[in-house]
């Protein structure tokens, strides 16, 4: 169902008053060729009304005729800035940017990020975002849980279905993204709730089971039979199965990039206002999964880059996989458990 201009501009607001927006700050919103148009409006009526100084950057589109989908998190790489000097120096000279384009990660990002402008991303339909509109309350969950990988060197995630995945961490920080930008130089993304970080380079080792009803971003669709990769000194090196596995080897060899499969971000989902479901609610072209990637205790796991943790490894190929039903240990204590987080408890 639609909601209305004023649901939406209150919800932005909140989301505002968290990110610490005061009256006399400088926002700019980039937007591109798919802003959504009540998302802007509503940015637009929001920042003003609290007393920002409020610009509007609009960026053509890149990539399109590489990536193989519409979806704005399938391919990484060039984005609209790279090599775009005015639009940086706009972007810098902002206390905050609303990202209604998906500028994705990237040194151009990296470089307004340090600069101390924070950014938001906020893409997805207005309606999720209003459900999920972000609380005092997922910033503590999402940043307690972001402790718990910050003091543990080593996850482990199995499964009924054949999960038996180790991974050392301690190279590569801990993120939280809980929804809003309250430090500066912070990036976060309307709406998650979830933690992450990456396994050391060329540890992770064993085995992942996709099982029937896990989800497969951005392909959007729930596997309909076990996928099984085989994961060697940080890359899975196998992709068996049947067709979902074919689909998922032939989609990713297109890239022709070895680092594609490496195993990217691990973490966990922490958002009880998401939903495993939703993603069969929606088409495919309307929504960047962001249920699928959040709802409370899946462990979501990518294959592609880790550069946005500080690794040096780039791709364009970006795979993001929320598993149902697994455990999650750090230091051999569960973080979640059959697919439900534990949090609380000695
Ligand atoms: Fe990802």
């Amino acid at each position: 169902m639609p909601i209305s201009d004023y649901q939406l501009v209150e919800a932005w607001k909140q989301v505002l008053t968290l990110s610490r927006l005061e009256p006399g700050q400088t926002v700019t919103i980039l937007t591109g060729a798919a802003t959504h148009p009540q998302t802007l409006a509503c940015a637009l009526i929001a920042t003003q009304s609290m007393g920002a100084v409020v610009n509007r950057l609009d960026l053509p589109p890149v990539n399109g005729e590489k990536a193989l989908s519409r979806d704005a998190l399938a391919h990484l790489g060039e984005t609209p800035l790279t090599g775009n000097r005015a639009a940086i120096a706009a972007l810098k000279a902002s206390d905050l940017v609303l990202d209604l384009m998906t500028l994705l990660f990237s040194p151009e990002q990296h470089d307004i990020l340090a600069s101390g402008t924070k950014i938001l991303l906020a893409v997805e339909p207005p309606e999720v975002m209003v459900r999920m509109t972000p609380t005092p309350d997922d910033r503590t969950r999402v940043l307690a849980a972001a402790k718990r990988i910050e003091a543990s060197r080593e996850m482990r995630v199995t499964s009924k279905a054949g999960t038996d995945l180790t991974c050392p961490m301690g190279e590569f920080p801990a993120i939280a993204e809980y929804g809003f930008v309250d430090e500066p130089g912070r990036w976060d993304h309307w709406p998650s709730g979830f933690t992450l970080t990456f396994p050391n380079e060329g540890g992770a080792n064993g085995r992942i089971v996709i099982d029937r009803g896990d989800i497969l971003l951005p392909q959007k669709s729930y596997c309909g039979e076990p996928i099984v990769l085989t994961v060697e000194a940080g890359y899975a090196r196998k992709i068996e199965g049947g067709v979902d596995a074919d689909l998922l080897r032939e989609y990713m060899e297109t890239f022709d990039d070895p680092e594609a499969y490496a195993i990217s971000h691990i973490g966990w989902g922490l958002q009880k206002r998401a939903h495993w479901s939703t993603l069969g609610l929606y088409d495919r072209e309307a929504t960047l999964g962001m249920d699928a990637r959040a709802f409370d205790g899946n462990f979501l796991f990518s294959l592609g880059p880790n550069n946005e943790g500080g690794g040096k490894r780039t791709t364009a190929c970006h795979i993001d996989i929320p598993l149902r039903r697994c455990t999650v240990s750090l230091d051999g204590v569960d973080v979640v458990r059959d697919g439900r987080t534990v949090e609380n408890e000695k």
